[in-house]
């Protein structure tokens, strides 16, 4: 069984996916594309936001919103402390101080009230200015951004949202990737929507920050290439990749996002009683970048880990360890808040393997080893 079943969905959708990386092949275009600037504009038109501008990796889409907003030494950006390293780390290579901030229990999602605690204290403090509050969508769901929009306005903070994870999640009818003054997303093959490399992109609706993003994901390129009017990257999606995401993105909006939330469902309601299942809120929808459950201990999430492995049953610890207790950050100028939300998490956390193609019989395979497990 796969974590996350690419080839299966391979398979589904190679004769149109062949074509469109043979046309590329034929045309000879793989820098920028006209499948490149098609995609921004798919994309743009699902999320509902004004511009699209893909990326190398989401990694890079998170530093290119930080460059736009000259985030640097000096400032606070506020991370949850439960999230991929990237959320950290690319507020901390700008030179900027990332604070680390508690999740909520139940949906893993950055804690509004942890999150004002830690906006006070950095103001109290007085050496650091708060900017940024990355949100992190995390294994899917969007963060609660009604909460945390009304600090952001409170303490005239940016939101940049991190939608990684969230891409095709959303709020109501409003999608993720598009709740943060700049959102990104990543388009690692195991994503909600993945491509088979590394890509990312970015979303805003600011005419301004839309160009410096443009730019500066090409050398800070003005009229040209040749014309550098910033100090910028090299972090472009290749043609490649975007007519596959092309293919990708139809399937994703005509079923896959439907079959894998009919998946969740199926786990939810088979394992509730055993476990904890993820917890969406009321008028949220999640695209299940992952499925986590929840166990009473360490040695619990441990042995039934052991468990599933012994039965061909692949499973993730999504995230072993807080972003703050990382080496990368020790010895930081750190300001410290209470975190044990997410020290407890990491220790009894275990996402199951969930994709659109899974089968019925592998879920059903995954839901009985659990439930001899608990019995
Ligand atoms: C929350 C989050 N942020 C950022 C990233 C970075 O994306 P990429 O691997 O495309 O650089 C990831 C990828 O795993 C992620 O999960």
């Amino acid at each position: 069984m796969q974590f996350r079943d690419l080839q299966k969905q391979y398979q589904v959708l190679k004769t149109n996916i062949d074509d469109a990386v043979h046309q590329v092949l034929a045309t000879g275009n793989f820098i920028s594309g006209s499948q490149v600037t098609e995609l921004e504009m798919q994309l743009a038109d699902y999320i509902g936001t004004k511009h699209c501008i893909t990326c190398a990796n989401g990694t890079d889409a998170l530093s290119l919103a930080l460059m736009t907003w000259n985030i640097g030494k000096g400032d606070a950006v506020f991370v949850p402390d439960f999230t991929f390293f990237a959320s950290g780390e690319t507020p901390a290579y700008r030179g900027a101080v990332p604070v680390f901030v508690d999740v909520e229990e139940d949906t893993f999602n950055i804690s509004a009230e942890s999150l004002e605690q830690a906006i006070l204290q950095v103001k109290k403090e007085g050496r650091l200015v708060p900017r940024v509050i990355i949100t992190v969508d995390l294994f899917g769901q969007p963060a609660d951004y009604p909460a945390i929009s009304k600090i952001a306005e409170k303490y005239h903070l940016l939101i940049l949202e991190d939608g990684a994870q969230g891409f095709g999640g959303r709020i109501g009818e409003r999608m993720g990737c598009s709740f943060g003054d700049i959102s990104t997303t990543s388009f690692f093959p195991a994503k909600p929507l993945g491509c088979y490399g590394d890509g990312g992109a970015v979303f805003t609706d600011n005419d301004e920050w839309a160009a410096l993003l443009r730019s500066y994901r090409i050398h800070g390129k003005g009229m040209d290439k040749y014309d550098n009017v910033h100090i910028g990257i090299n972090s472009r999606l290749d043609t490649l990749q975007a007519a596959i995401l092309q293919v990708k993105l139809k399937a994703f909006r005509e079923s896959e996002l439907r079959d894998v939330n009919q998946a969740a469902e199926r786990y939810s309601c088979q394992l509730s009683e055993y476990v904890r299942v993820p917890f969406i809120k009321e008028g949220f929808y999640s695209s299940w970048a992952q499925y986590s459950i929840l166990l009473d201990s360490e040695e619990e999430r441990d042995g039934l880990q052991a468990d599933l492995k012994g039965k061909g049953i692949p499973s993730m610890i999504y995230y072993p360890k807080p972003m703050s207790r990382q080496t990368a950050f020790q010895g930081m100028d750190c300001v410290k808040v209470d975190l044990s939300i997410t020290e407890r998490l990491c220790r009894r956390v275990l996402a199951l393997p969930i994709h659109p193609y899974m089968e019925l019989k592998e879920q059903n395979m995954v839901i009985n080893c659990i439930k001899e497990f608990k019995l």
